[in-house]
């Protein structure tokens, strides 16, 4: 496990694909919770499979690949990180169908507008919050950058 110094830098693009470069292309790792812990709310608020979801930040978590199992075939995930985005790729590019992956901010997505039913996201906006300051009282930065993400989502 590659641990910042700073809490600081989970919210940096240059220490997320450090971390990814430490972990083998087929590694998986799921922050906070697994599909199968949150799967009931997913079929409960998602409950048309062929919905067009978003998944901002994806990591090298399995969620994806969990819903595609279970259905939901139509998922478009993005990570500003290039180097989990290839092993992703590498991963899943050719045997899952209607999957997609794309190295993206979820800051400035490039998406046309209502191009999504749904967008999740676990644990991405968490990263960019993380500051060694009072998280009642963010930085400006922090403030504007998880703006633009809920702005660019509500597109
Ligand atoms: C804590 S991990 C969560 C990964 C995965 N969603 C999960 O549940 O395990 C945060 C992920 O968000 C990505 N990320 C952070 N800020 C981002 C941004 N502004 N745009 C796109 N991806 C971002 C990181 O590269 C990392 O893969």
């Amino acid at each position: 496990m590659t641990l910042p110094s700073k809490n600081i830098e989970y919210g940096t693009k240059e220490y997320w694909d450090h971390r990814y470069s430490q972990h083998s292309d087929s590694a998986t790792f799921d922050w906070f919770k697994s599909y199968a812990e949150v799967a009931h709310l997913i079929r409960e608020y998602v409950p048309d499979k062929s919905s067009k979801i978003l998944m901002l930040g994806c990591g090298n978590s399995s969620l994806s690949e969990d819903m595609w199992q279970d259905g939901y075939k139509n998922i478009v995930n993005i990570d500003y990180s290039s180097v989990v985005i290839q092993q992703m790729k590498q991963k899943y590019g050719s045997i899952r169908p209607g999957m997609e992956w794309h190295e993206m901010d979820v800051r400035a997505l490039s998406f046309g507008n209502a191009s999504f039913d749904v967008a999740i996201d676990k644990g991405t906006m968490d990263a960019m919050m993380a500051s060694e300051i009072n998280v009642w009282d963010p930085p400006t930065q922090v403030v504007e950058d998880c703006t633009r993400e809920v702005h660019e989502v509500m597109r």
